[in-house]
């Protein structure tokens, strides 16, 4: 039976509508050399302009229109001249990860050859490993509120929640990715000296999920030097699981540490399969950069490396990363300015499109 799938596209914002058609070029290119089809679908919603539009940032049917595509490839979205930011992200992929349930956030960290790191003196062998973050309850809740507004009692509140369903499924996800790793290593993130009731009950579900994997080294670091780790020594991490609000800084910082942030792909997942998981790139709409055709498009590229991993395609999946790997390091090709270039969105997509190897 040939394989095929279905892609829902949305471009969203910014540089979200330069990068993706890159991202699908390399899909298209990818499918015909490996032997499946995908059918995509473009929706214009999650957008600017659609707000300006319609008043909101989706439409009310969203969920029967996307519910069916077996993935979600996505920009970015956002444009704080037109829409305030909390307002764009919860009136669109916030409501994507928590209606289609996508638990795990999940960001390779990976220094690819021909890519200068911040870091000094690491090599791509040093900077491999994975965060996973909790993408649905945790730190960012709506939980709370505010009263006595404007007078001097002025009240702030906002709740921490953490379910034991929620805690223990993105931990088991966690374990799991670590066993299939060959340092079968897992750090937990924690600060459990500091916030005293949420953060020991999470370390408390992670040593009773590591007690199921004897097989896996389990250690945890607190937040603040965790980070500060990830900087001095990357090489000490395998795979790093992490709750909403550190999993969010910690997957800005492992990738900024495997050199631009135009390069970093996510995959925002369920695992169950019950919903369609969604792939975009770390970055976001750049509006310094927009409408310019100078954006990297290898984020968004990567992204489209995941989702076909994660619908089974993994030969595909990994040449799309050996491609860009190679155009990294060639010399002979431009790259886009973030890389010290001056190639276009346009052309740096085309060289990866056509650098890539047949089974
Ligand atoms: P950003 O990631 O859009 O930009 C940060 C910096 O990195 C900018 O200087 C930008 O030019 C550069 N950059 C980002 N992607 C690049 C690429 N592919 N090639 C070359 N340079 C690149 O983050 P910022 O400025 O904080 O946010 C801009 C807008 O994007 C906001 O509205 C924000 O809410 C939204 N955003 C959306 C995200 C999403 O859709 N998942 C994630 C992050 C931000
Ligand atoms: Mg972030």
């Amino acid at each position: 039976m040939s394989r095929s799938y279905r892609i829902a596209v949305i471009p969203g914002d910014g540089i979200g509508v330069e990068v993706v058609p890159e991202g699908l070029r390399v899909l298209r290119r990818t499918a015909e050399l490996y032997g499946f089809t995908v059918e995509t679908e473009q929706f214009d919603f999650a957008s600017a302009a659609y707000y300006q539009a319609h008043g909101e940032m989706l439409p009310p049917d969203w969920h029967e229109t996307l519910v069916g595509f077996d993935a979600i490839f996505f920009g970015a979205v956002g444009w704080p001249e037109v829409v305030p930011d909390h307002v764009s992200l919860w009136g669109s992929l916030l409501k994507f990860r928590r209606e289609f349930d996508q638990y795990v956030n999940l960001r390779p960290v990976r220094l690819l050859h021909g890519v200068v790191s911040p870091l000094r003196d690491r090599t791509p062998e040093e900077v491999d490993f994975y965060v996973v973050r909790e993408n649905t309850e945790g730190e960012y809740s709506s939980i709370g509120g505010r009263i006595f507004e404007g007078t001097d009692r002025e009240t702030v509140l906002q709740e921490t929640v953490m379910t034991r369903i929620g805690v223990d499924r993105v931990l088991r996800y966690a374990f799991e990715l670590a066993r299939q790793r060959e340092k079968k290593h897992l750090t937990w993130a924690t600060k459990s000296n500091g916030i005293s009731i949420s953060m020991p009950y999470w370390d408390e579900r992670a040593e009773t999920m590591a007690g199921q994997y004897p097989e896996i080294r389990a250690d945890k670091y607190h937040i603040d030097i965790l980070t500060a780790n990830f900087v001095l020594h990357p090489d000490l991490f395998d795979v790093v699981v992490a709750s909403n609000l550190f999993g969010d800084i910690l997957s800005d910082l492992g990738p900024a540490c495997a050199g631009t942030i135009g390069i970093a792909p996510s995959a925002n997942i369920n695992p169950e399969r019950t919903f369609p998981s969604l792939f975009e790139p770390v970055h976001g709409s750049a509006p310094d950069i927009a409408g310019r055709g100078i954006a990297n498009p290898i984020g968004q590229i990567w992204s489209a490396a995941m989702m076909l991993d994660h619908l089974g395609e993994h030969a595909a999946g990994e040449a799309i990363v050996a491609a860009i790997e190679d155009i990294l390091v060639d010399g002979s090709v431009a790259k886009t300015p973030d890389l010290g270039g001056s190639a276009t969105t346009g052309q740096l997509g085309t060289a990866i499109a056509e650098r890539l190897q047949a089974p």
